[in-house]
Parts: C-alpha cells; structure tokens; sequence
C-alpha cells in the first residue's frame, strides 16, 4: 500500500523553481496595526507559493528598490496626517530630487493606507506615497486602498475587499505553474493510525453540545436551532455582543464517498506526518500528526466549498482527458472568466462536484495541501448572556440550505454539520473572538434592538445581560415570516414582558397579504422611537442580514427623524452620522 502512495507520488514529481515569484512587502507602522497587516499578508502570499520578504520602510535596504519587481506598502497615519516614525527614512530618501522619473520603472506596486477619516489628513502618508511611486515610474497594479478607523468593521472594512481584489490580480500575472515546489512533503510512517481525542482537547477547546433544538415549526421553510453548548470546564469567557468561532467538519459519509471518487480508497488510511519544505511554512496548529488521507478530510480540508480560481489551476496538471485539459484551460484563460463563473461560482459547484466532472483527475498526494482550501471556521453571535447561563454559550443558528440552478440543494458545511449533531455525544471546536456591538455602562439608558430573523440572537444576549442587571428600557423590534411558525423565543420574550423588564414589536411578514417588516413597524411608533433615541438618548442596534434590511432600517429612522424630529433629510443624516460616531447606532450584519 505504501509503495503505491510513493508511485502515486512520484508520477507528478517535478522540480521545484519559486525565481519568479519574489514579493517585497514594506510597512510603516507607529502601533504595529500596520505591520500586523503586512504579517497577513505575507502569509497569504506564502501560501500562493511566493518568496516572501517582509520588514519595516526604514530597515529596508533602499539601495535594493531599484531591482524590486513586486512591493506591497502597508502604511498607517500618525498625529496629524504624519509618517509612522519606522517610515520616515524611507520617505525622506524618496523624496531626494536627484532621484530619476524612471529610477522605478521595474517596480509594480499596491499601496494600502491605514487611517481615521474623521481627521482632515486622512491617510495622507499613504496617498503621497502612492503619487510619489509614481512620479517615480513605478506602475501601481490596482487603487490604493484606504482603511478608516471609523468604518463599524474598523480596517478590514476596507481592507477584506482591497485584499481580495489584490490577489486576483496578482494570481492573474503570476499564475501557478506545475513545477512549484510544494509547501509540504508528505512522508508515510506506516503506523496505525487512531484518533487520540485527548490530544484533541490540548490544541483546541472543545465544548459540549447539550441542546440541539428546532425551534421553527416543523412545516416551515427553515430549520433554525437553539444550541446550547457547555463550556464549564474550559477557560473560555465572553461578553454580551461576542462572537462564537466555530470550526466544522465535513461529515464521515461523505468524506469516504468523496475518497471514493477520487480512487483513494487504498490509500486513505495510510498514516503519514507532512514536512514543511520552508522554515515560513506552519502545519496549522489544530492538525494532529500523524494524519491519514480519511482523517484530513474529515477534519481539516475542504471539499464543498465552492473551488477558487487557484483549484482550477492546480487541477488543469493532474487531468489526463483531453476535453477536460481544453476545458480547463478555457477556465483559467483570461477569455474564460465568464464561463468559469457561469459555471462555478453562480451555481455555487462544490470542488467534489468538480473533480466528480474532471474525472480524469488524479491529484498526488503531495499537492493536497496545497490543492484544498482550509475548512474555514464560521462565526456566529452569542445569544446568550453568560450572567445568565454560566458555563454556557446558547446559539441560533439557521441552518443553510438553498437551491441554485443545480439539482442538488446546497448546503452549508457548518450549519450541516451542527444540525445533525446530537446533544450529550459530541464535542465542538470553539474560540470566542469579541464582537463590535457593545452595551451601554448605564443600565438606565434605554435600548432600542432590531434583529430580525437570527439577527435577534445577539439582541437575546443583549437582553438577557441587561435584564440580569436590572434594566427595563428595552425596546425589541423583531420580525419572521409566521407568528406560529418562526417566533422564536416568544416565550422567554413574554416572561420578561409580564415583569415590566421588555417590549416587543413583531413584524409578520407573510401572514396577510401585505408584507410588513422590521423597518414598518418603527415607523408605525416614529414618536416613541424618537422619544427614546433624542430625548432619552438611548441606543440603536440592528443585526440581520446584509441584503437590504440594513439600509432600509437606516432609512426608517432618518425617516422619524424627519417627521418627529421636524429636521430636513440632510440633517437627519448628519444625525445618524454623529449617532454612529458616538456608538448610539451600532450594526453588526452579514
Ligand atoms: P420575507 O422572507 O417574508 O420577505 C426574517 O427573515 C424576516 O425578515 C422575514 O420576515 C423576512 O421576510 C424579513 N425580511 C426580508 N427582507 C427584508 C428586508 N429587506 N427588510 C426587512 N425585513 C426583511
């Protein structure tokens, strides 16, 4: 069995040639928000096979620059709309006048400024840098991409979509090419192989399922859980407004199917340790070792994601049918974005479906890794209290599942996972990371929550938090399709009605004819919402969704502000601006 893994591997043997894909990633940073951006993205280069050099503006040797041919700048703003103090070397020697126009001409660049746009200098180091490369022929490959403080997201409201943008376009001039060295040997040990569930618990805190309820009726379009998790023998802590990180698993019925497929059967229990072949290159440090193919699947790689670009490339190598090299290489042409996108991501094709296309496939094993993303961990707001459940963490938590032009429905790896997990059995991998919503100190200042659907999970830890320490201005606008069918947690909310310590305001979508939403019943009680916002000062919360609920809600109160308020649109948005800068308004969507 072994020795054919090692023929497995050693038909795709190649040599390894990383000569053209040097990056240069120069940062200047005061609080090191910048250099932890450009550690980000060094890492992410790394893992698309670039050799990577990464250090401060002013340790950087200058007399280097002229032979640099991709540099990533990573700046931050300091005072005034000053340079970080680890920049200004740097700058000042950019600045010399006997620099030549063209001293850069061999340089492509990608400037990414960090800031606060409520100063008049915002992000001004970045923006003299980016002109300046260019003055000095240096070619920028795409706008610079200015993150701001004040973004509800903070930087990475700027920076998620900069990043993603920037890799397309790199990955588009420096395509991956079949002899990349990979980023981990795989050597097979040969011992048996079993899983240690102890060791388990030392890389990653696993917490109990105790409740795994349906709380939609059973008639309805969605499933949607109550999940009660017990977490009391683990260090974990929390905050109303905190995020659970939950990290799923494929299910073991479909990993073999998919080992199957792909003809790994005899090989799928070998074990094997993977070898970085860069000292930069980091096992991820949740995987256990010595793996099998089986338990690499199961546990850490993705197969029903939907493939990136990356995949298609990769694969393109490894498929031995002529219709499926001509097709893959129409994919990865620059010709063939639409079709590749009409083919994949708009119906959201799974990579199992895929390589179930690309039969001709047969991936060695050395290239897995490389080859399949991560599972990804998935988010989901807290809703609960932990004053009030201790040693608990509650979700609520839809379960996805939606139809494309496929036959198939699609599924959600994380959600499929948790729906069919059965309480008291099994254990789930969770960190806690802190949300951006937070309450008010005072418990007398009134609240104003909207969360319609599963928005209303945070709203139920904010309540639970508020109600624990006293507070009765709370003010709960939800909204579902059927009061009978998705009223979740109408119970709980009575309880806490009958004590004097909640209002709730629902919204019935579809039980007339006429759809009512979140956004029509504020406005149906404009005076008492303006009553607690302007002159009780209270806070506004909105969770959801990020379709158009957001917006529309935004646009329910500017609305109130007009009509209670007497103030004209202009100012009412001017309004809502100084409640988001003061943390009165705060949404958390998705
Ligand atoms: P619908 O599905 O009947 O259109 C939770 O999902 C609730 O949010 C449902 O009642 C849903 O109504 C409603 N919803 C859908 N789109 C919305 C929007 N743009 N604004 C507010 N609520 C919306």
């Amino acid at each position: 069995m072994l020795a054919k893994s090692a023929e497995k591997l050693s038909r795709h043997d190649v040599s390894s040639d990383l000569s053209n894909r040097h990056l240069l990633i120069l940062y200047g940073s005061q609080t090191g928000c910048a250099q932890d951006v450009a550690e980000r993205i060094s890492r992410q280069a790394r893992r698309r096979h670039f050799k990577v050099r990464i250090s401060s503006m002013d340790d950087y040797e200058r007399a280097n620059l002229i032979n640099e041919s991709l540099v990533i700048f990573i700046c931050s703003t300091t005072g005034q709309g000053d340079e970080p103090s680890n920049m200004r070397k740097f700058w000042k020697y950019l600045l010399r006048k006997n620099l030549p126009n063209d001293i850069l001409n061999q340089m492509k660049f990608a400037v990414f400024g960090l800031g606060d746009s409520s100063y008049v200098r915002y992000n001004w180091p970045a923006k003299k840098l980016f002109k300046r490369l260019l003055q000095l022929g240096a070619q920028s490959i795409l706008p610079r991409g200015d993150g701001d403080d004040q973004h509800y997201l903070g930087i990475d409201g700027a920076l998620d979509p900069w990043l993603k943008k920037l890799w397309e376009i790199i990955m588009e001039n420096y395509p991956l090419a079949p002899n990349l060295e990979v980023l981990f040997r795989v050597e097979f040990v040969g011992q048996k192989f079993e899983e240690n569930k102890e060791k388990i618990n030392i890389r990653e805190i696993y917490a109990r399922l105790v409740k795994n309820e349906r709380v939609t009726a059973h008639d309805h379009f969605q499933d949607v859980r109550h999940i009660e998790l017990d977490i009391g023998d683990t260090e974990l802590k929390y905050d109303p407004g905190d995020v659970a990180v939950i990290r799923p698993k494929n299910l073991p019925e479909d990993v073999d199917e998919f080992i199957k497929l792909m003809n790994w059967s005899d090989v799928a229990d070998d074990t094997f340790i993977l070898v970085p072949n860069d000292e930069d290159y980091k096992i991820p440090s949740h995987w256990e070792s010595p793996l099998t193919l089986r338990k690499l699947f199961k546990d850490y790689l993705d197969i029903f994601s939907t493939p990136r670009r990356s995949f298609f490339e990769f694969l393109k190598f490894f498929v031995t049918n002529e219709d499926h090299i001509e097709k893959l290489k129409e994919f990865c042409s620059a010709e063939g974005q639409d079709d590749l996108y009409a083919y994949n991501q708009r119906v959201r094709r799974t990579i199992a479906e895929v390589l179930q296309d690309f039969s001709s496939a047969e991936i060695p094993l050395k290239y897995i890794v490389d080859m399949f993303p991560e599972i990804q961990p998935r988010q989901f707001s807290i809703s609960s209290s932990s004053k009030v459940h201790q040693g608990q963490i509650h979700l609520t938590v839809a379960i996805v599942k939606y139809k494309t032009k496929l036959q198939k429905a699609r599924e959600g790896v994380c959600t499929k996972w948790l729906s069919g997990l059965i309480p008291d059995e099994c254990f789930i991998p969770i960190t806690i990371s802190r949300g951006t919503m937070t309450l008010p100190t005072s418990t007398s200042t009134p609240i104003i929550l909207i969360g319609p659907g599963t928005g209303v999970s945070v709203m139920r830890a904010f309540l639970e938090e508020r109600i624990f320490e006293g507070a009765t201005e709370n003010y709960l606008f939800f909204g579902c399709r059927n009061k009978d069918k998705d009223y979740y947690y109408e119970d709980q909310w009575k309880q806490y009605i009958d004590a004097g310590q909640l209002k709730v305001f629902a919204a019935f979508s579809r039980d007339q004819d006429k759809k009512v939403y979140v956004q029509d019943i504020l406005k149906e009680n404009a005076q008492l919402v303006w009553d607690i916002v302007h002159e009780r000062e209270g806070y506004i919360y909105v969770s959801g969704r990020s379709d158009k609920m957001p917006t529309s809600v935004m646009d329910a109160f500017k609305y109130i502000f007009v009509s209670e308020g007497g103030m004209s649109e202009e100012d009412a948005e001017k309004y809502i601006k100084m409640l988001e800068m003061t943390r009165k308004y705060q949404q958390e969507v998705w």
